[in-house]
């Protein structure tokens, strides 16, 4: 009987809480002093549902693969009150004057946070002496307060071109993305609004703005722009706005979308008039940017989840992980033959020294029949840490009739139980890619109405073969529950949630199609890692 809890096991390369519940990832930074990682997050340790009063999280990661927790690292004022989402900068010069020299200079950290209540929004300034294992509250909080119940999500940076601390939060239900600007981090003038844009839904929250370098890309070989280079180590930028809005995404619930525009110290522009999701999957939230990445790279997390469900996912003691970390980027990508655009593309920052390659399966060039199906099983001690690559070639032509749905299918099965599997694959007609996260014997799944179990994504080819046909590539990142899946080396991805039964990590991969002489795997390479 699985209808009770199934608890999946935690997530063991994805920062996830020991006990209680984690919302938004908030204060995201890098300490330079002590090449550190910190990410915060919204955090209630007293149950694992979302409630009052609600902390601040804090863990650490050397590598942004594995997190240490260190519990709690910012109060709300009261019992009935939340330190809610908000950022951190490191304040080098010490503008603030909250620093004295006794304090390295990368290690002066101030968090810019709401002070949430019944009475209202209200922004907190509170600073770390100690690396942001501990705060204190800056004495004449709040920094900002506009009489409003609903302004939230500060989002702090550093404009060099004007010398000026810019700050983006939500005026959530007056669809509002607020501009303020201060000198010292403590006393802020407003600028601009950047008000209805993008869908709408319910409200805005957790508004971002960060310059991200252009990267030109010839085919899929990266490379850099070269020559003329800014002091940010890229030639090319442009500015882009972030922001989450709940409920009401187009897949229901919870989404990220933004805009790419110009910014000139004080007025975000957008270039036009079109919405874009960051993510595809039903579950990224509340994205937001690292203070102080080193080389000018912009590095985001977002939230796994989705409000729509996120209270009953079946975990017991701990609810919710983060995404992993990405690195955000602009490319021209054509999303059709007529068009090529700048596009957000992000990459997982994934294989770094913090995980060991346990098992690996690489198969090249593979004709695909009816008949026949190849399977590669990495059961040996299977955890539920996995990464794939698959790379595959469509002739299209050979589809004899419209009637039959050329898919080509990956199925991902649970090593105890079979029977429990993520379908996905691509179908041709539809030209999408798709994700069928409802083959579980857990209640949750199919209970729960939120819960949709089959999302897709509409694909572009990759590349040409020689043969002139195209060319389609996936990655996957599989962590216990998480399925992250990124296309055409990031020009979109999908993040999703799933549950199987207690233990039944996933472990073997097997490829099929219904039709004939449509599909060549060119590539299809499997690695079981360990933290
Ligand atoms: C977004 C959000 C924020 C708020 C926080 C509260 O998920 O609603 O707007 O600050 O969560 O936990």
């Amino acid at each position: 009987n699985h209808s009770a809890m199934a608890d999946p096991g935690k997530p063991l390369a994805h920062l996830t809480p020991n006990v209680g519940w984690m919302n938004d990832p908030n204060g995201l930074f890098f300490d330079n002093e002590t090449s550190m990682w910190h990410a915060y997050y919204q955090y209630n340790p007293n149950d694992n549902i979302w409630g009052l009063p609600l902390y601040w999280g804090h863990a650490s990661s050397e590598d942004l693969v594995t997190w240490n927790d260190h519990g709690i690292a910012l109060e709300p004022e009261n019992d009935e009150s939340g330190a809610f989402s908000g950022s951190i900068v490191i304040d080098f010069n010490n503008t603030s004057g909250l620093f004295d020299n006794t304090c390295l200079p990368g290690q002066r950290i101030v968090a810019l946070y709401t002070e949430h209540s019944e009475a209202g929004e209200r922004q907190y300034a509170a600073y770390s002496l100690d690396g942001g294992y501990t705060f204190n509250y800056y004495k004449h909080n709040p920094v900002l307060d506009i009489n409003s119940t609903q302004f939230r999500d500060p989002k702090v940076f550093w404009h060099e071109e004007t010398e000026r601390w810019v700050m983006t939060l939500a005026l959530s239900q007056e669809y509002k993305i607020q501009i303020y600007t201060s000198k010292n981090l403590t006393s802020w003038e407003f600028q601009s609004n950047f008000s209805h844009h993008g869908v709408l839904g319910y409200q805005y929250e957790c508004p971002g703005l960060s310059k991200i370098p252009i990267v030109h890309t010839t085919s899929s070989n990266l490379t850099q722009s070269a020559g003329l280079t800014t002091n940010n180590g890229f030639a090319d930028y442009k500015w882009v706005m972030f922001l989450s809005i709940n409920p009401g995404a187009p897949h229901g619930g919870s989404y990220n979308e933004y805009f790419i525009g110009d910014f000139d110290g004080k007025r975000f522009t957008a270039q036009d008039a079109a919405t874009r999701a960051v993510d595809c999957g039903k579950d990224f939230y509340a994205m937001q940017t690292f203070s102080n990445a080193p080389n000018g790279e912009v590095l985001a997390m977002a939230w796994a989840s989705n409000w729509d469900y996120s209270g009953y996912v079946p975990t017991r003691d701990w609810r919710s992980s983060m995404t992993v970390v990405r690195n955000l980027t602009l490319r021209y990508y054509s999303p059709n033959p007529e068009t090529s655009e700048l596009t957000l593309y992000n990459q997982p920052v994934f294989k770094s020294s913090g995980l060991n390659t346990k098992q690996r399966l690489i198969k090249k060039s593979l004709k695909l029949n009816s008949n026949e199906s190849a399977i590669f099983n990495v059961a040996d001690g299977a955890h539920g840490l996995l990464e794939f690559t698959l790379e595959w070639k469509v002739n299209s032509s050979a589809v004899t009739t419209g009637h039959d749905m050329a898919d080509l299918s990956l199925k991902i099965k649970g090593v105890e139980d079979d029977s429990e599997y993520l379908r996905l694959g691509y179908v041709v007609s539809a030209a999408a890619f798709f994700l069928d996260r409802g083959n579980s014997r857990v209640n949750f799944v199919h209970a729960n109405p939120f819960f949709g179990n089959k999302v897709s994504k509409n694909l572009e080819p990759y590349e040409s073969a020689e043969d002139g046909l195209p060319i389609y590539n996936v990655q996957g990142l599989i962590d216990r529950n998480l399925i992250e899946l990124f296309f055409n080396d990031g020009s979109s991805s999908s993040t999703n949630l799933f549950f199987l039964s207690s233990e039944n990590y996933l472990g073997e991969f097997e490829v099929s199609t219904g039709v004939d002489n449509v599909f060549t795997i060119l590539n299809f390479d499997v690695q079981q890692l360990s933290v």
